[in-house]
């Protein structure tokens, strides 16, 4: 009776360490995937890359990856923030030709490229566009005075410049790469921000609701995060409404946006109460409500 529970012991044993050799067989296979996704030198389709890993492993082109999920293709959420931001600052950040660095307009005139050229993914952009200048205080035909933007592809250049930035937040923590929501015709609503932002939590709003925050009603359209953080600061064209958002997020008075000589109507508050406050009204409400300077920031 004896015998038969110690060799039951011996079996259960011999399984036990068969199936941990077996865990560590899956977990150093897996880890050598995800590093030989790491290890891309060569990209050409805008968002992923496609050539060879390694001598053994072809990455497929991005199309071929949309049909075939298991293809191997360059995952900028495995990079770290900088290059996984690069991916979309290609095309949503305002640049000059990167030839400018050595040479002047005249000389590249008529061959000026808008778009970094030779860049893939995966790749240092900032050897293959200059960021479009900018100085503090100093209005230019892309951004006010404080940096945010006037025009659409300005999202990049006022999202390196943003305390999420600092941080390591980057596009696709917020926007699917895919769907590309949350977008105006596909807004998520509060509950994005909430996963970082929660009343309560570190970074959290300081007050503990969203009423106390907002000083709306919770189903107010005055208590949507986006509309206060993100006003709509830029037009497509010249003529065009202003329609696209700022990607800086941190929250502009009135009076600022006065002194940074920006229209009244990029005005979070204004852009609601344009009909029923002025900009001294609100704020005046603002500074009633203990909102504006409570942290001795600017
Ligand atoms: C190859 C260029 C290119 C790349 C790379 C790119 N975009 Fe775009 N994106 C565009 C263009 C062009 C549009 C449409 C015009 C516009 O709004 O600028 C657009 C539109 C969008 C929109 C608005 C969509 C809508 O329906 O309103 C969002 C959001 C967006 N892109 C986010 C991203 C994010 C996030 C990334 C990186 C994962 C990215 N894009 C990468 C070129 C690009
Ligand atoms: C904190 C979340 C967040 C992050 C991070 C973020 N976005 Fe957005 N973005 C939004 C929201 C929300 C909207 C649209 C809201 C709406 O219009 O209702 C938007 C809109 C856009 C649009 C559409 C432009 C328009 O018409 O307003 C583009 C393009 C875009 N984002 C690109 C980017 C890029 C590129 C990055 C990284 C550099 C980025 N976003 C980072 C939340 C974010
Ligand atoms: C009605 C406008 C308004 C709305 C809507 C709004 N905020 Fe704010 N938010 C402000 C103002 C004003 C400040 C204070 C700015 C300052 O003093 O520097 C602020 C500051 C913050 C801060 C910095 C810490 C603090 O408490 O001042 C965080 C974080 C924040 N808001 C998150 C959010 C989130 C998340 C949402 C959506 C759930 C949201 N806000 C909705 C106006 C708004
Ligand atoms: C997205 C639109 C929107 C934004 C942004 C917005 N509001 Fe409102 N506000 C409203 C609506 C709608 C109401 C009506 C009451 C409600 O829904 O809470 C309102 C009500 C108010 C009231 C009460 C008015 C009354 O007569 O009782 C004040 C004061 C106010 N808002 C000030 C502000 C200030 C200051 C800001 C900027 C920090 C701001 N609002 C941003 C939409 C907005």
């Amino acid at each position: 009776m004896e015998d038969d529970i110690c060799n039951q012991e011996e079996a259960l044993k011999k399984i036990l360490k068969i199936l941990l050799v077996c865990c560590v067989i899956i977990v150093a296979f897996l880890a050598y995937k995800s590093a030989s996704k790491l290890s891309t030198s060569k990209a050409r389709d805008g968002c992923h890359f496609t050539g060879y890993m390694s001598k053994q492993v072809r990455v497929e082109p991005g199309s071929k990856h949309a049909k075939d999920p298991d293809s191997q293709v360059y995952v900028a959420s495995m990079s770290d923030p900088i290059r996984q931001n690069e991916v979309c600052l290609q095309c949503h950040m305002r640049n000059r030709d990167i030839r400018l660095k050595d040479h002047n307009m005249s000389e590249i005139y008529g061959d000026a490229k808008d778009y970094p050229y030779g860049y893939e993914a995966g790749m240092p952009l900032v050897e293959y566009k200059l960021p479009a200048p900018f100085t503090m205080g100093h209005e230019t035909k892309e951004f006010y005075t404080n940096g945010v933007g006037k025009k659409n592809r300005t999202q990049g250049n006022e999202f390196v410049n943003s305390i999420k930035a600092k941080h390591g937040i980057t596009c696709i923590n917020c926007h699917d790469p895919h769907t590309l929501a949350p977008t105006a015709q596909n807004n998520t609503g509060n509950k994005l921000y909430l996963k970082c932002h929660g009343f309560g939590s570190v970074i959290g709003p300081h007050q503990d609701s969203l009423e106390k925050h907002t000083h709306h009603k919770a189903d107010s359209k005055g208590s949507l995060c986006v509309e206060c953080h993100m006003p709509k600061t830029g037009r497509h064209t010249g003529k065009s409404p202003l329609t696209v958002r700022s990607h800086m997020f941190g929250f502009v008075t009135p009076n600022k946006t006065r002194k940074y000589k920006m229209p009244d109507e990029t005005n979070a508050c204004f852009a609601c109460h344009k009909h029923d406050r002025s900009m001294e009204v609100l704020q005046k409400d603002l500074q009633k409500w203990g909102m504006v300077d409570w942290t001795h920031r600017n």
